[in-house]
């Protein structure tokens, strides 16, 4: 089907990491792998990737992380275990996910920075806009998703867009932090959306240029390909996603979007256990009501 450059189609998911905050758990298993509650953080990308009308996940592995392949396929032994028992509702989400979706795969060599990792999916991705989900930013909404949220953007903005939220400013080391002008757009609380002027990779917070920091979720024109093989390395050695996208910045062509919904850092042991006990009480919650319901 021709793509008319409007509508999103793939996502990526840069997961080559290490995940080295969540050793031992993570010597062995991939960091995206860790399960919220029952459900591994990939999934909840995914599964936000799908609500965003995306069906092709290109996904950046890495050495160790053949679990990710296994996860996202079908267990022909566990499906005989399973079928006809009480279980088998279990494998209900991950059935609906692997029936929906395409998945490639390519592996980042060597650990260069999220902006390398990006530029290993060009083969998966091609030449049209794309989405990118961090899978350890676990995002969760009431509504509409996030990445369902910037798709809309997109649509009428056609340009590359970064989900941001408000963070203390101690914390500014610890993302890439924008600054820029509001635009007013009659559907959206004023000063939801921002065209980026500046972005800076972890500044300390003397040098932050503003509170709004940028959280995993990203939309991306296909150019920033090119412009990544001409971004030198940045903070820490790597090739920063940051500085791709403040080339793109300078030409007018990104946007910030302060997202509607929660967001949690499970990329840290405290975000992950605060993510594990609101999906818990959001789980009993929704069960407890259809047990409600049922009397
Ligand atoms: C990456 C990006 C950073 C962004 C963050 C969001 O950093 O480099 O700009 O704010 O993700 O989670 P990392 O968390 O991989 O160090």
């Amino acid at each position: 089907m021709p793509n008319d450059n409007t509508r999103i189609r793939k996502c990526l998911f840069p997961a080559a990491g290490y995940g080295t905050r969540f050793l031992p758990a993570t010597k062995a298993i991939p960091k995206e792998m860790l399960p919220v509650l029952t459900k591994p953080l990939l999934q909840y990308g995914v599964e936000e990737a799908i609500s965003a009308k995306m069906s092709t996940m290109a996904i950046v592995t890495g050495r160790g992380k053949r679990a990710i392949e296994d996860h996202f396929d079908i267990s022909y032994e566990l499906e005989h275990q399973i079928k006809g028992t009480s279980k088998e509702h279990y494998l209900t989400e991950i059935r609906k996910v692997i029936t929906n979706c395409t998945f490639s795969y390519t592996r980042q060599i060597e650990m260069k920075g999220l902006g390398h990792a990006i530029l290993c999916g060009e083969t998966l991705i091609g030449d049209e806009p794309f989405a990118v989900i961090l899978a350890d930013d676990l995002c969760d909404n009431d509504g509409e998703s996030v990445l369902s949220q910037m798709t809309k953007l997109y649509e009428k903005y056609k340009c590359s867009i970064v989900a941001v939220e408000e963070i203390p400013p101690k914390d500014s080391n610890k993302y890439g932090v924008i600054a820029g002008d509001v635009i007013s757009h009659p559907e959206l609380d004023s000063g939801s959306l921002v065209r980026v002027t500046d972005m800076v990779e972890k500044p300390s917070p003397e040098n932050a240029p503003s509170n709004l920091a940028i959280i995993g979720r990203y939309i991306l024109t296909p150019d920033i390909f090119d412009i990544i093989k001409d971004t030198k390395p940045g903070k820490g050695g790597e090739i920063q996603i940051t500085d791709a996208l403040l080339t793109q910045a300078k030409q007018g062509k990104v946007i910030a979007y302060k997202f509607k919904g929660k967001r949690f850092d499970c990329g840290s042991v405290d975000g992950f256990v605060e993510a594990t006990n609101y999906f818990y009480k959001k789980n009993n919650s929704s069960k407890n009501q259809a047990k409600d319901g049922k009397d």
